[in-house]
């Protein structure tokens, strides 16, 4: 069920360049791997689109890369900060599949945990820039990591239903390697729930919001 609600920062912790944003939970359902949250932190503006990276007792935790002033301000975050937490929002990864193969790239590792732990551990393949990015292997078990210039869909198996998230270029060679995947997508969200129009992408031929239809698509 969808909610709204300020909750306290419980910690963050630095995994190579990103941070894991340890929230308290309340009575926040932490909906299906894939799903996403708005967080606002203090003083911002516009909320920021996070998927659920982990869902231990008590908490939600999102892994979260830096890359500007939104992301930054909530890396920054100290214990008893208060942060505007929105969702779970858009459509998750279908868990109904017989041989999961996760494959992440980047910061798209960041639903991957839950994931994982939803689907009792399966395979996986992970792609970082360097090995320091690399440190947030360790939050998704079975998973073989491949180092640049080394990509993911050179080490990923056939016979697979794959589950991916990561940059556009990645979930393209995914998604021509294997026409049935599942594939989380991205785009500048303001709102997160459909009012906005602001994340508008073209699918098959006609304009949808990406947070309504999406993130999680299948790749055909
Ligand atoms: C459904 C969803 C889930 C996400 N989950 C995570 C997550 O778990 N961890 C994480 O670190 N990030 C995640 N992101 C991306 C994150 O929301 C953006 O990086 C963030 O909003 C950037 O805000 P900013 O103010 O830090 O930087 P901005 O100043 O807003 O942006 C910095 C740069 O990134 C570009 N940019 C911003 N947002 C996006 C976007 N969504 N897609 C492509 N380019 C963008 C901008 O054009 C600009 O060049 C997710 C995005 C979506 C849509
Ligand atoms: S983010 Fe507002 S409609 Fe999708």
């Amino acid at each position: 069920m969808l909610r709204r609600e300020r909750r306290s920062v419980v910690a963050t912790e630095a995994i190579g360049p990103y941070t894991l944003l340890r929230v308290e939970r309340g009575t926040v359902d932490p909906g299906r791997p894939g799903q996403f949250f708005m967080l606002e932190a203090p003083g911002r503006l516009l909320p920021r689109p996070m998927s659920l990276a982990l869902a231990p007792p008590g908490e939600l935790a999102f892994l979260i890369d830096p890359i500007g002033p939104g992301t930054r301000a909530l890396c920054c975050l100290d214990p008893g900060d208060r942060v505007g937490v929105l969702g779970p929002l858009g459509n998750g990864f279908d868990l109904e599949v017989e041989r999961p193969l996760l494959v992440g790239g980047g910061i798209g590792v960041a639903p991957l945990p839950y994931l994982s732990e939803q689907l009792g551990g399966p395979p996986a393949v992970l792609g970082f820039r360097t090995s320091w990015h690399a440190e947030a292997a360790e939050l998704v078990p079975n998973a073989e990591v491949v180092l640049e210039p080394t990509y993911v869909t050179e080490a990923m198996n056939s016979g697979h239903d794959v589950l991916a998230c990561g940059p556009e270029p990645m979930l393209e060679a995914v998604r021509r390697l294997t026409p049935h995947a599942q594939l989380a997508w991205e785009a500048p969200m303001a709102c997160g729930f459909g009012a906005c129009y602001g994340c508008v992408v073209e699918i098959d031929g006609e304009l949808k919001r990406l947070c309504v239809e999406g993130p999680v698509l299948a790749a055909a």
